[in-house]
């Protein structure tokens, strides 16, 4: 993340404070990811656990890890405590990203500054181990979570953001809006993005779920886990809420106007792809405008949390100065 000048003593805090989260999210992830060595007949197969690694470790900015760290830690509670939750919602994201990235899906080529999963291995490999981290989420969470009311409350919360109304759901709107024939027919019952018509609130509802909703989680999840009472966990909730918006309108600006070798990932494809884009809806102007907005509500909603929420406010203001 670069900083503005305004910011830069928050931001270099910040940083120092996310190097060292860093570092104990790769070791905890690593820890709970299957090991190659296992040998024959034994558990996860070579490949597959070769795959979720590749995929999992040596890159990403970890910010939904952080933020569950962060969300705990702002209500009081211990970060280690948040640490499984914060690995699971890193392997679901690991997955979602490896499915993006399929032809079926974006297609691409470039991830995390490195060939993707699919290219590096194979498709088949990397619809496994896109499964693989998505079941090995919920095991986490179940297994390690404590107490049991906590590790419930969180399955519910994961489970709600990544499925089928959550993250899916937005990943199935942001193919179908590209208007491919293919996936325009629908059950009887159900409309169709493509019924909806191009308006800025179908944009939003697409953003909000497939990217927004794994955002959101992590406050909660690391609200529930620090026992927080229900106003933090509902005041944190908004915050995710904004910010969860405001990333992928950056997203989708930096495929505008990034750098593909700061970003690792190909840039221009949104366009290419003829996806539904903040920058095509309403210029880059007015996107930069719609996030700056969005995160002052994010530092608005976490005001109750007094000095508390000074990690949380820093982070929603530097991810609007994010080159990767
Ligand atoms: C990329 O997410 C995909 C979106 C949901 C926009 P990130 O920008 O968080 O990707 P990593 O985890 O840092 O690689
Ligand atoms: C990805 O959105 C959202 C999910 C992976 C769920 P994008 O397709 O815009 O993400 P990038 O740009 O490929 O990282
Ligand atoms: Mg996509
Ligand atoms: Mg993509
Ligand atoms: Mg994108």
């Amino acid at each position: 993340m670069t900083s503005s000048p305004q910011t830069s003593l928050e931001v270099s805090a910040l940083g120092e404070y996310l190097d060292g989260a860093l570092l104990r999210i790769e070791d905890a992830l690593s820890g709970y990811l299957p090991e190659a060595e296992a040998g024959p007949g034994a558990g996860c197969p070579a490949r597959l656990a070769l795959a979720m690694r590749y995929a999992v470790l040596g890159g990403g900015k970890r910010l939904r890890p952080v933020l569950c760290l962060m969300a705990a830690e702002a209500c009081g509670g211990a970060a280690e405590a948040a640490m499984p939750a914060a690995c699971a919602l890193e392997m679901v994201h690991s997955y979602s990203l490896i499915h993006d990235d399929l032809p079926a899906m974006d297609d691409d080529d470039l991830r995390r500054g490195r060939p993707t999963c699919h290219r590096a291995f194979d498709e088949a490999t990397a619809i496994l181990a896109g499964d693989g981290l998505l079941t090995l989420a919920f095991e986490v969470v179940a297994r390690e979570v404590r107490p049991h009311s906590a590790a419930l409350r969180c399955v519910q919360i994961l489970a709600e953001a990544a499925g089928p109304s959550g993250m899916v759901a937005g990943q199935m709107a942001d193919l179908q809006a590209e208007g491919r024939p293919e996936l325009q027919s629908h059950g009887r019952l159900e409309a169709s993005v493509v019924e909806t018509s191009a308006t800025l609130a179908a944009l939003e509802s697409i953003h909000r779920r497939k990217t927004g909703a794994l955002l959101r989680a992590p406050l909660r999840m690391g609200a529930v886990i620090a026992a927080a009472p229900e106003p933090r966990i509902e005041a944190l909730d908004r915050y995710g809420k904004a910010v969860g918006l405001a990333f992928q309108i950056v997203d989708d600006l930096l495929d505008v106007q990034g750098d593909e070798t700061k970003l690792g990932k190909r840039v221009g494809k949104d366009s290419e792809l003829g996806k539904w884009t903040y920058p095509r809806f309403l210029g880059v102007d007015g996107s930069r405008r719609r996030a700056r907005q969005l995160a002052d509500e994010a530092v608005t909603a976490i005001e109750p949390f007094g000095t508390r929420g000074h990690r949380l406010r820093d982070l929603a203001l530097a991810l609007l100065e994010r080159d990767r």
